[in-house]
């Protein structure tokens, strides 16, 4: 399998048919240009968009945010770092667009109410309607803040997303989750609130820190192993690239990601289903992130350690075969290094998962591949299961990063069982 053969498989693509496309000659390249401009349709009941999806797409933000029809004037809201970086380019691109951008601190602990009270009073000043537009360029706390300044802002005024991070472009920027977080907890105040269009350029992740970048990765990873065996061989063969950036790997798994969590979000956009899926890996993580006082781990990497823990506990329960579990821990360990797990008394994990959204009447709910491609969810594990899982993650890790972690993970396992 490579590069070529697994693009012909994006939905959304307009690629020639295989007949056709064996008439030229170059192909490689001709149906690179042919798939550069996906587009995929999210449904929602605040009404439906796109999400364009490009190498360079950013260029042609002008042209595609005019297309959403009049409005009365654009207001670009990004933090102080992204637009060092991508300030210019937007300016360049975003034609109409206010000519100060409206720019906040994008630190998780600005994502507060006081940050959203702050914009909307500028944006009064700087005359915006109701039939006002925002662009938000950013990384998910960027969107989040900005998405949620938009729902409320005038009761509701239009949005549009340019995500920067990987984590914005695969995950936070689709689906309509906005919000802001209370001292008391994460994401606790916020709506459901649509974009109008969502305009994903790999090219900005150039910019993005090593550690950042791999912390969305790991949300990569997670489609692959709920919803996509393609795309988890895909990143399996190809990590290395991934890795570097390459622009033909990043292409294709960030539109194979984004075409995931719309066809999850069209089908259960307020999460009482289907969309629960996509907590894979968040039960462990957010209680890891909670625990360590969200300063230890990255969201992805305390994602990374849950889909491994989630493996083994479904090895452990025979819910996920032997190899597909060890595919997910290979895979999630092939990342990079996770930072260690702490120890953490079993009670005060118990009390953090069961404060997480996710459970239900006091019983602690997972989300569970029964293979590779295919997942389940409302799972219930024994408790003490889930504590000695905990407890054996650095060993599981140190094996998988000395030796070839199948084997490892497979000893591992089969020690537990015999226990
Ligand atoms: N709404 C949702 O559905 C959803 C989903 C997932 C995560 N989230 C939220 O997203 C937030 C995390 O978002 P994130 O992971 O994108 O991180 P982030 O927004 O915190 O950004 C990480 C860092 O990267 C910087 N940055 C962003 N783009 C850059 C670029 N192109 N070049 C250089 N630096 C850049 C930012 O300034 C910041 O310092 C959390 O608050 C989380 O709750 C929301
Ligand atoms: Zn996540």
């Amino acid at each position: 399998m490579n590069f070529n053969c697994l693009r012909h498989d994006q939905e959304n693509s307009n690629c020639p048919s295989t007949a056709e496309r064996e008439k030229r000659r170059g192909t490689q390249k001709l149906c690179y240009i042919f798939v550069r401009m996906q587009a995929i349709q999210v449904k929602s009941s605040l009404g439906n968009y796109e999400v364009r999806c490009a190498s360079g797409a950013l260029a042609h933000a002008g042209r595609l945010i005019a297309g959403l029809g009049e409005t009365t004037g654009t207001f670009v809201l990004s933090s102080p770092r992204v637009w060092r970086y991508w300030g210019r380019a937007v300016m360049k691109n975003v034609s109409g667009a206010a000519p100060r951008p409206i720019l906040f601190d994008d630190a998780e602990a600005a994502k507060r109410l006081s940050t959203v009270e702050r914009i909307a009073r500028e944006l009064v000043r700087a005359g915006a309607d109701r039939h006002a537009t925002l662009v938000a360029v950013g990384g998910g706390v960027v969107g989040d803040v900005a998405g949620f300044a938009a729902a409320s802002y005038l009761r509701g005024v239009r949005v549009v997303h340019i995500p920067t991070t990987l984590v914005a472009q695969v995950d936070s920027s689709i689906g309509g989750k906005t919000g802001v977080n209370l001292p008391e907890g994460k994401n606790l105040v916020g709506a459901f609130y649509a974009p109008k269009l969502v305009i994903v350029d790999p090219r900005t992740l150039g910019t993005l820190p090593h550690r950042e970048f791999r912390s969305g990765v790991y949300e990569v990873v997670k489609y692959g192993a709920i919803a996509d065996a393609v795309l988890f061989k895909f990143l399996e063969e190809h990590m290395r690239e991934v890795l570097r950036r390459d622009a033909e790997a990043l292409a294709f798994i960030i539109g194979r990601s984004i075409a995931i969590k719309a066809r999850v979000v069209n089908q259960d956009e307020r999460e009482s289903g289907l969309r629960q899926i996509l907590n894979f890996g968040h039960t462990l993580g957010h209680a890891l992130e909670a625990a360590t006082n969200y300063r230890r781990f990255l969201h992805g990497e305390a994602i990374g350690w849950g889909m491994i823990a989630v493996a083994l506990m479904g090895l452990a329960t025979e819910r996920i075969p032997l190899m597909d579990a060890f595919r997910i821990v290979r895979l999630t360990a092939s990342v990079g290094p996770l930072p260690s797990v702490p120890e953490i008394p079993a009670a005060e994990l118990q009390r953090i998962m069961l404060g997480d959204k996710k459970a239900r009447g006091g019983r602690v709910l997972w989300v569970m591949p029964s293979r590779i491609g295919k997942t389940e969810w409302g799972i219930e594990v024994p408790r003490a299961l889930v504590t000695k899982t905990v407890a054996s993650l650095a060993e599981v890790m140190a094996e998988a990063r000395s030796t070839p972690v199948v084997e490892n993970a497979a000893r591992a396992a089969m020690r537990k069982r015999r226990r």
